[in-house]
């Protein structure tokens, strides 16, 4: 497993792949990776002959209140992680690489983006989209992976490669949770042990809301509001959002009659996190 810094060495050891007939797996990424990212190098690695996974903490998809500066970042324990999950070549380029001076053009999105996590972070999706777009044309994968957690983010990036004709399949993963139920997330480590026991009230919420969606239930409003209050009651917990939204255009409805999504964002003490279910056999 090799380390590169430059879009250069990317280029020509997955040049020299291509060359052999080998297919190429991709797993973008921020760092700090957990079991969840693991799983994603996994699949890529079951799947494709060669897998590269970019560390990159993209500043441009951070707002200026966000938390940017206090991600965590460990390369080491990061080439560890990929090593052991199966991974074939790691590209960890400085910001400076990704945004040469005089950088000035970017991928945006409307409608998938105005809900959700578009909403409480407006330039967050048009950095994912750009800086996505730019790793896709460096390493010029056959499929990338990208975790079911962040559900938005993978129903943008599948317009987005739909949209710009983009010759790459986009494959979803399971979300990977800790045995108490807890999504794995970088930003778990933000929380302290009692925000960390406050945390368990997302997934007990989406695990409440997905148990009521199976028994039948079709309305919205009332999924939502049993979720609200189970959240409301954890003195920790503040509600960014509790929505259902059509899985096709990310819009707000009010019966699920389409495959839909059910999503939430809660901020722990600083901390915010992020947790869903997918409604598709409907
Ligand atoms: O999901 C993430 O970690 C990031 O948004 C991504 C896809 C690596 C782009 O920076």
């Amino acid at each position: 497993m090799k380390l590169v810094k430059t879009i250069a060495e990317v280029r020509e050891i997955t040049a020299e792949w291509r060359k052999q007939g080998l297919t190429v797996g991709f797993v973008p990424t921020m760092g700090y990776l957990h079991e969840g990212h693991a799983s994603l190098i996994e699949a890529s690695s079951a799947n494709n002959d060669k897998t590269v996974v970019s560390v990159f903490l993209n500043p441009m998809q951070f707002g200026a209140n966000e938390d940017l500066a206090s991600y965590p970042r460990d390369i080491e324990r990061d080439q560890k992680v990929v090593e052991a999950a199966g991974g074939d070549l790691i590209f960890n380029p400085e910001p400076s690489e990704m945004y040469h001076e005089g950088f000035s053009s970017f991928v945006d999105m409307t409608v998938l983006t105005e809900e959700l996590c578009g909403l409480s972070r407006p330039v967050h999706f048009r950095g994912v989209c750009t800086v996505v777009a730019k790793l896709f044309n460096i390493v010029k994968p056959d499929r990338a992976y990208f975790g079911k957690k962040d559900a938005q983010q993978l129903a943008v990036i599948r317009h987005m490669v739909d949209d710009l004709n983009m010759d790459i399949e986009i494959i979803g993963c399971p979300i990977i949770r800790e045995e108490n139920g807890l999504a794995k997330s970088s930003r778990n480590t933000y929380l302290s042990a009692s925000e960390q026991e406050a945390a368990l009230v997302l997934s007990r919420s989406i695990f409440m809301g997905e148990k009521m969606v199976n028994e039948g239930e079709r309305d919205a409003e009332k999924i939502i509001a049993e979720m609200t209050q189970m959240i409301s009651a954890e003195p920790l917990a503040k509600i960014d959002y509790v929505k259902i939204v059509d899985l096709g255009t990310m819009q707000q409805i009010q019966r699920i009659e389409k495959p839909a999504l059910c999503a939430i964002a809660v901020y722990i003490g600083k901390t915010r996190l992020i947790d869903n279910f997918f409604i598709e056999n409907v």
